[in-house]
């Protein structure tokens, strides 16, 4: 029902283009770039993880295919990071397009994604979500996700 695709560079480069706005723009937000660095300093953060794109060792880039929909439905990355965790792979991005939240592909998307895992020979599967995620947090929980440390921070007036 739901396949991983292996990404074809026009999607990884569709991909970048999106997440790398995104996630630039979550740094001005948050007051760690300004406007005009963001850009720039996202795009080389994203070299120092997938120096090689598509063909970086131990990283995992797919199109979620959606079988009976006859279409792309979102996108899944993670990586073997052995050389620092050791038999852990860790989840960089999981993303649904909007119009298709809510019908399981993320749940079956990590399912598929376990098998992988456990193929490779790796026991864990570790992931950072911001607590603000809630859809995302209650997804992780209901698939069996549990935390492992916890940042906290007061706002003080
Ligand atoms: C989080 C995200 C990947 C979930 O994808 P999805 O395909 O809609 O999730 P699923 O349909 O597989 O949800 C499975 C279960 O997770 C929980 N869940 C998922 N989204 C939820 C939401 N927005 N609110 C509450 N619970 C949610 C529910 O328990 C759901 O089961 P149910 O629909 O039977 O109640 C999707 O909302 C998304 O792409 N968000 C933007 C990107 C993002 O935040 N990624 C995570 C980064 S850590």
């Amino acid at each position: 029902m739901l396949k991983l695709k292996p990404m074809t560079e026009a999607e990884y480069a569709a991909y970048c283009d999106a997440a790398l706005a995104s996630y630039a723009e979550s740094h001005v937000k948050g007051g760690r770039w300004t406007k005009e660095e963001a850009i720039e300093q996202a795009w080389a953060e994203h070299q120092q993880i997938l120096p090689q794109g598509l063909q970086t060792p131990h990283h995992y880039l797919y199109t979620l295919f959606s079988d009976v929909h006859a279409c792309n439905v979102g996108i899944l990355w993670f990586a073997d990071m052995t050389g620092t965790q050791n038999e852990t792979a860790f989840v960089y991005d999981i993303e649904i397009k909007p119009e298709h939240r809510r019908h399981g592909f993320a749940r079956m998307a990590f399912l598929e994604m376990e098998k992988q895992v456990k193929a490779i020979g790796l026991k864990y599967i570790s992931l950072h979500v911001f607590a603000h995620n809630h859809g995302a947090v209650h997804l992780y929980e209901k698939l069996g996700y549990q935390p492992t440390n916890i940042r906290m921070r007061k706002a003080l007036v």
